[in-house]
């Protein structure tokens, strides 16, 4: 499968199913993209330009294929995607996924109390979903490099991170962290 026709078939799925059970089909379908060693070469290879790449916007569902090529290791703080899903898929190397549940009872919009809820590593050819709304957190090294199907585009909705250390919560600015 390469990506127009995972993009074909994302789109199949989601106009029929916009919930979780449709993602779940773009997460097995992503998957499926990440077992051709030739898409992964050319997109997500040595020789691929480094960061990040637009690979499909459907016009009318909104949803978004994006090319992570990263160079350098991060760690993101704990942020969500406002109201969109996200589903992660791993080319190269690998990514500690940590979703993580909100102990206070968001009374205060500046203030937030975490506890991770669950982890896990995706490896190459694995791919993860972040349901909407839901907190999360990523930790990637060197080269690691994923491609990442968002409900909408990221740009155009509100979001917010939230500082370990303090609880700060902090509203983001476009794609500063995935
Ligand atoms: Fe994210």
């Amino acid at each position: 499968m390469g990506a127009s026709s995972a993009a074909a078939h994302g789109r199949a799925n989601l106009a029929r199913d916009p919930g979780p059970n449709g993602r779940e089909q773009v997460r097995l379908c992503l998957e499926r993209l990440l077992s051709n060693a030739d898409f992964v070469r050319d997109t997500c290879g040595d020789d691929a330009p480094q960061g990040l790449k637009l690979l499909y916007e459907d016009k009318a569902l909104g949803f978004q294929i994006l090319a992570h090529i990263n160079d350098k290791a991060r760690v993101s703080p704990p942020h969500d995607h406002g109201a969109s899903w996200a589903i992660y898929g791993q080319a190269t190397k690998y990514t500690d996924m940590i979703e993580w549940e909100r102990e206070d009872d968001g009374a205060d919009p500046s203030h937030a109390k975490l506890r991770p809820e669950k982890k896990y590593r995706l490896n190459p050819g694995q791919a993860g979903i972040y349901q909407d709304g839901k907190i999360h957190s990523i930790d990637y090294p060197d080269k690691s490099r994923f491609v990442r199907v968002t409900g909408t585009n990221l740009d155009r909705i509100a979001r917010i991170r939230i500082d370990l250390k303090t609880g700060e919560v902090h509203q983001m600015t476009p794609q500063q962290a995935t």
